[in-house]
């Protein structure tokens, strides 16, 4: 069948839409009609060779949708059910998946290479074979992918609302919860608000922490983080240094979360001086993968017992947290509603990539139109 896609071609140009075609599910396999993505940074990074990526890549890795069709041998999913993307698959069985692990999952390892196992690429076109980023490339019409990227949602959920859980919302909200692993009455200071960290800021609030302090340059983001939990904000990494330690009467804070939109070392070593002796600093944001942005004291580190660690997924197990984040969507304490800013066709993914560089966006989707 045929498919229109968001394609990146070469590092540093943009979208090219183009129609592709899709060969259908094979074993394990799920033929998925998208109905919404979101945009992520992550593809962004793609775009400018932060991240090299196999090319030609159709983009997207927050996605969700309804199977129209599976492979043999489909056990998770049938056609019809609705579905959010995992950007991470879990096999279930390996070392990672079997003790609780999913977000390093090894069938990750070719989520940049954009095919299914066996090297397979269900998408060629005029330029050949064609990658699917994370394994998924969610921004096309349709997609093949495999059953162990798909988490089956409840019918009644609102998948343009759903489609932000299968990589923002979790990220964040999981690295507040998991990866930073915030305790009741703790002070946690996140550096920038956008898809990402705006869910780290709903997770440290419902984590019980006492203080959150939000930093981002931008007023708009600032406003949002208020509107979601953050108790307190500030524009630069001064301004949070100080706020950190004023509300902890000179201690500093229990947990950093690092989510700009692209990391430099700036923002880790801010984070690593705005912690207290045996504190947290999680990196969850991504930078160019070949640039070193770490360049901290190891003895200070060593004396005052600090942890600088990264994050995968926030170390969620999509399959069970996926639907739990619903849940708790549905419950009236996660907000997603309020998180979609502006709304895109698949024409428009650079109209919308431009607008969360120009800081627009606290998250963007695209509505996939068949
Ligand atoms: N580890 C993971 O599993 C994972 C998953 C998804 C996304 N990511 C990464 O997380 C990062 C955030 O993604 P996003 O989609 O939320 O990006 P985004 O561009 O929507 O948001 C980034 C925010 O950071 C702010 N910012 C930029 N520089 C800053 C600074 N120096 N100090 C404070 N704030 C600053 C921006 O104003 C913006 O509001 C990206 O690098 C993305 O690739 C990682
Ligand atoms: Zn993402
Ligand atoms: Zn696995």
């Amino acid at each position: 069948m045929k498919t229109k896609a968001a394609v990146i071609v070469e590092p540093g140009k943009p979208f090219e839409i183009e129609e592709l075609d899709l060969d259908g599910p094979r074993d394990g396999e799920v033929l998925i009609r998208y109905t919404h993505a979101g945009l992520c940074h992550s593809d962004l990074h793609i775009m400018t060779g932060d991240l090299p990526a196999r090319l030609p890549m159709v983009c997207g890795h927050e996605g969700a949708g309804i199977v129209e069709d599976v492979g043999p041998g489909v056990t998770r999913v049938k056609p019809g059910d609705h579905v959010v993307c995992s950007f991470i698959p879990n096999c279930g069985s390996c070392r990672w998946c079997a003790t609780g692990q999913q977000a390093i999952c090894d069938w990750g390892a070719t989520i940049l290479q954009g095919s299914l196992p066996g090297d397979r690429f269900p998408l060629t076109g005029p330029r050949g074979d064609y990658g699917a980023m994370c394994m998924l490339g969610t921004f096309s019409q349709y997609g093949t992918i495999h059953q162990n990227s798909a988490v089956k949602v409840d019918d009644d959920l609102p998948l343009d609302k759903a489609v932000l859980v299968g990589c923002g919302v979790t990220t964040g909200w999981a690295s507040a919860v998991y990866a930073a692993d915030v305790q009741p009455g703790e002070t946690v200071v996140i550096y920038g608000v956008g898809g990402i960290g705006i869910n780290a800021v709903q997770g440290a609030a419902y984590a019980g922490a006492i203080n959150v302090i939000a930093v981002d340059p931008l007023e708009n983001k600032r406003a949002k983080a208020t509107e979601l939990g953050a108790t307190h904000t500030a524009s630069g990494n001064d301004e949070a240094n100080q706020l950190a330690y004023d509300l902890t009467r000179g201690v500093g804070a229990d947990k950093a979360i690092i989510t700009v939109g692209v990391v430099r070392e700036p923002e880790i070593t801010a984070a690593f001086n705005a912690i207290r002796k045996g504190g947290t600093v999680v990196i969850t944001g991504l930078g160019n993968v070949a640039e070193p942005t770490i360049n901290v004291s190891g003895t200070v580190m060593a004396l005052f017992k600090k942890t600088i660690k990264g994050t995968l997924f926030g170390d969620a197990n999509p399959t069970y947290d996926i639907p739990k984040l619903l849940n708790l969507y549905r419950s009236g304490t996660l907000k997603l509603d309020e998180l979609i800013t502006n709304t895109y066709g698949l024409d428009e993914v650079n109209q919308g990539y431009e607008d969360l560089e120009a800081g627009k966006n606290v998250r963007g989707i695209v509505t996939l139109e068949h």
